[in-house]
C-alpha cells in the first residue's frame, strides 16, 4: 500500500483523537519544549500539528524511508530523518519531549524500546504517547457488528504489532523506569453519517490489509449504514495514553 493511503488513515484516526491530543499537548507544556521529537512520524500529520503549536521545526522520525519522503513533501517545514531510536542515539541526540503516537504497539520488544527511548531525553524531559489502543476492549453495537473488532486484531498480530498494547502500558512504562500518568485518550464513538464517503474508505484501507472479501465489505457497510441511520451505531474503544517522565 501507498504512503498516500496511510496518510488518509492517519489523518482520519488524527481526527477523531485531537481533543485528547490537543489537553496532552497543554499537559507536557509542548509550547515550551525546544527540541521535540516525533518518533515513527508516518506521514507526518501529528509533527506538523506541534510544529505549529510551538512555532517551531520538529524533528520527524521514521523507519520507513517512504514515509519520510512523503511527509517531507507533504510538510517541508519541518525536519526529518529515516531511522529509529538507535540511530538517533548513535548522534548523541537528546530531547526535552519525545512523541510516540500508535509506535509502541508496532515494536517487537516494547519494554527495550522504552528503554533506548528513555535515554534520548534530556535532562527533565518528558516522554508522551498520544495514543495506544486494545483492540480487546472494542465493543461494537449493534451486536451484529461486533465481528469488527476480529478485522483489525487478525491484520495487526499478522505485521508484528500488539493490538492489546494499551492495557500493558503502565505497567511497561513502570518497568522500563519510567513515572507515569496513564489515562483513557478516547473510549467512546458515535459515529454519524457526516463522513460516509471517508469511513468507507477507511473500511477499504482495513480491507487491503486484513484481505477480507468484497462480500464482507458490502455487508461491513451496509450494516453501518444502517445503524447509523437508527442512530443506533455506538463503539467503545479504549486507546491509552500517558505523560511519562524518567523516575519511579
Ligand atoms: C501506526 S504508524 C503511526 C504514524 C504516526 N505516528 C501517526 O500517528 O499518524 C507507526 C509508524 O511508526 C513507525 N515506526 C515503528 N517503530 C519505529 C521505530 N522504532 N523507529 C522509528 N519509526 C518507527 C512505522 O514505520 C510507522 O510509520
Amino acid at each position: 500500500m501507498d504512503a498516500g493511503r496511510y496518510h488518509e488513515h492517519y489523518l482520519l484516526q488524527a481526527g477523531w483523537l485531537a481533543p485528547a491530543r490537543h489537553y496532552l499537548f497543554r499537559k507536557a507544556g509542548l509550547a515550551r519544549c525546544l527540541r521535540v521529537l516525533d518518533l515513527g512520524c508516518g506521514s507526518g500529520v501529528i509533527a506538523e500539528e506541534m510544529r505549529r503549536l510551538c512555532a517551531r521545526p520538529v524533528l520527524a522520525v521514521d523507519r520507513d524511508p517512504e514515509m519520510t519522503s512523503f511527509a517531507r513533501s507533504r510538510y517541508p517545514e519541518n525536519e526529518y530523518l529515516a531511522g529509529d531510536e538507535r540511530l538517533l542515539r548513535k548522534k548523541g541526540m537528546r530531547f526535552d519531549l519525545i512523541v510516540l503516537s500508535f509506535v509502541l504497539m508496532w515494536q517487537e520488544r516494547p519494554l527495550s524500546f522504552l528503554n533506548r527511548t528513555r535515554e534520548l531525553l534530556a535532562e527533565n524531559g518528558a516522554l508522551l504517547l498520544l495514543a495506544e489502543p486494545d483492540y480487546g476492549g472494542r465493543v461494537d453495537y449493534p451486536a451484529e457488528l461486533d465481528f469488527l473488532k476480529e478485522v483489525f486484531i487478525g491484520p495487526i498480530r499478522s505485521q508484528g504489532g500488539d493490538p492489546f498494547i494499551g492495557r500493558r502500558l503502565s505497567s511497561l512504562l513502570r518497568r522500563a523506569g519510567f513515572s507515569a500518568d496513564v489515562e483513557l485518550a478516547s473510549c467512546l464513538n458515535i459515529p454519524c453519517g457526516d463522513t460516509d464517503e471517508a469511513w468507507a474508505r477507511e473500511w477499504r484501507f482495513w480491507q487491503d490489509l486484513s484481505g477480507f472479501s468484497d462480500a464482507t465489505l458490502a455487508r461491513i457497510l451496509r450494516l453501518e449504514k444502517r445503524a447509523i441511520a437508527r442512530r443506533e451505531r455506538l463503539v467503545l474503544f479504549p486507546v491509552f495514553c500517558a505523560l511519562a517522565r524518567p523516575g519511579r
